[in-house]
Formats: C-alpha cells, sequence, structure tokens
C-alpha cells in the first residue's frame, strides 16, 4: 500500500470572521475524500506565535496546500509572514493552490505566491483552484452549495501535488536537497 503523502494546509488569512474558515475547511475535506494524503493544518494565527513548532511542521510536510483569499491584488500579510518564518523546511517540495475572492477568484494573490515560492525551491502546481465570488458559495453552515466544479480543479491539482510530492520525496532521500556551493 502507497504510503500517505503528508499535506502542511496552510491558511492565508487571520482576518477576525474570515472566510478562510469555510474555505479551509472544505479543502480539507476534499483532500480526505480524495485520499492518500494525510494533513496538517497550519493557522497564522497561532503558527506565528511559536516560530519553531511552525518551522517543524512545515519540515515534517512533503508538499503544501495553500488557501488563499486576495487582498489589493495580491496575498495578505499573515501568509507572507509564515513564509518568511522558514527557509530549507520549504525546498524541494511542490505547493498546490486554493485561491478565493472576487472576479478573479484570488488568482492574482496565487501568481504573485508562485513567484515568492520559486526562491524557495518550491514547486508551484499550475492547476489550482479558484472560487470568485467566493462569499456567495457557502451556506450558513459553512457548506459549499455548487461544489461539482470545483470539486473537478481540487481533482486535478492534487493529481499533479500527488505526482510532484511523491516525485521530490523520493528524490530528496536519494539525494540530500543541498546549499548550492
Ligand atoms: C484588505 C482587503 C483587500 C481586498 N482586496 C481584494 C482584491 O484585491 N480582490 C478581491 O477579489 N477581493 C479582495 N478583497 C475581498 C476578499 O477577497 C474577501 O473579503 C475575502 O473574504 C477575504 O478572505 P478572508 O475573509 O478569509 O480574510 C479584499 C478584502 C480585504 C479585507
Amino acid at each position: 500500500m502507497r504510503v500517505p503523502l503528508h499535506i502542511a494546509l496552510i491558511y492565508g488569512s487571520a482576518r477576525p470572521g474570515r472566510l478562510c474558515d469555510a474555505v479551509g475547511a472544505w479543502t480539507e475535506a476534499e483532500i480526505h475524500r480524495v485520499g492518500g494524503f494525510t494533513t496538517e493544518i497550519v493557522d497564522p494565527r497561532d503558527a506565528l506565535q511559536d516560530e519553531g513548532a511552525l518551522r517543524d511542521a512545515l519540515a515534517r510536510a512533503d508538499g503544501f496546500v495553500v488557501v488563499t483569499p486576495e487582498y489589493n491584488h495580491s496575498f495578505a500579510a499573515p501568509l507572507k509572514a509564515v513564509i518568511d518564518a522558514a527557509d530549507v523546511e520549504w525546498g524541494a517540495k511542490p505547493v498546490g493552490f486554493v485561491s478565493y475572492g472576487g472576479l478573479s477568484g484570488g488568482l492574482r494573490a496565487v501568481e504573485q505566491l508562485r513567484l515568492v515560492f520559486a526562491e524557495l525551491h518550491v514547486v508551484g502546481v499550475s492547476d489550482s483552484v479558484a472560487l470568485p465570488d467566493a462569499w456567495d458559495r457557502f451556506d450558513g453552515a459553512g457548506r459549499m452549495t455548487e461544489p461539482e466544479r470545483p470539486r473537478r480543479a481540487m481533482g486535478r491539482m492534487l493529481t499533479r501535488l500527488r505526482w510532484w510530492g511523491e516525485a521530490l520525496k523520493a528524490a530528496r532521500s536519494a539525494q540530500v536537497f543541498t546549499e548550492a556551493a
């Protein structure tokens, strides 16, 4: 049997009343519905209080899923603080994105995140999940009302994430991912 890939599910908002809780919970449920992954939530609300624990959580992960809103055509500052708190823990692992917002579905935040993660040797999965007008997509209980299309996008993203996650896990165990000389 395949060893599950361990995913750090990183929340991109720390705002009181954030929609990130609904999008993050949906994302985690979808990851488990697809199967073959274990998950651990990294939430900037508490992760930034204990940098050592944050770095350990990222080091344990075989890959990352970032759930991000779009703030002023970019991602939110607490997510940047999480990213900047670690270094080698990120390297040679893949990241998939679940984004949300208005018209753009958070894609402008994702494009900027791809640049940031490239600096940390994180492979950005091209297929992503974008939720335009995200606030209309969840009912009062936080359930997604029309999940079919986002679910298909999630399936594509997770298929790629698994490929990269397994390939890079094998590569890291065959050869340490070192600093360039
Ligand atoms: C400071 C701020 C800036 C925002 N800028 C954008 C934006 O540029 N594009 C967009 O689609 N939505 C924008 N929004 C709307 C957010 O996508 C929406 O409020 C979303 O719920 C934020 O995620 P959160 O509730 O998890 O914090 C902005 C919201 C805030 C608070």
